[in-house]
């Protein structure tokens, strides 16, 4: 009798040690699952930040530079406008023969845009989404 119920008990610790280690294998997975979840959550927000710039044409906006670099590509440009922190960067000129680029915050909406620009050859693209 006594040898029966001691084997009855080892037969219960043992059924809880297997619940506990499914379990935690259980938690295990759903950590792995959370961290996919998370992983392609960072993609899509990655996907979401891939600019869209209408076509490259010649125009300008009067004034509203509100940062302007040298020695730059047009693709350096864009790209300093899209992780530009200091303001809401939505449009660039550019100019081609001194490699300059001016940032704005302003678009083809405003009262001040041109096309073409008055100020020579410059190119103009905004972020269109
Ligand atoms: C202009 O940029 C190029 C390429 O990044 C670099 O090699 C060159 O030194 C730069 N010139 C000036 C004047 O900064």
């Amino acid at each position: 009798m006594k040898v029966s119920v001691l084997h009855y008990l080892g037969l219960v610790l043992l059924c809880v040690a297997l619940v506990r280690a499914e379990e935690s294998k259980e938690w295990q997975e759903y950590g792995d699952h959370e961290e996919e979840v998370t992983i392609s959550r960072v993609r899509e927000e990655e996907q979401s930040h891939a600019y869209d710039w209408t076509p490259e044409i010649s125009a300008c906006i009067i004034a509203h530079n509100d940062k302007t670099m040298n020695n730059l590509s047009l693709e350096d440009c864009k790209a300093h406008c899209q992780t530009e922190a200091g303001f809401d960067c939505r449009s660039v000129e550019y100019y081609k023969t001194s490699k300059s680029c001016a940032l704005s915050a302003t678009t083809s909406s405003s009262s001040m845009y041109r096309k073409p620009c008055p100020n020579g050859n410059v190119v103009y693209t905004e972020i269109s989404s």
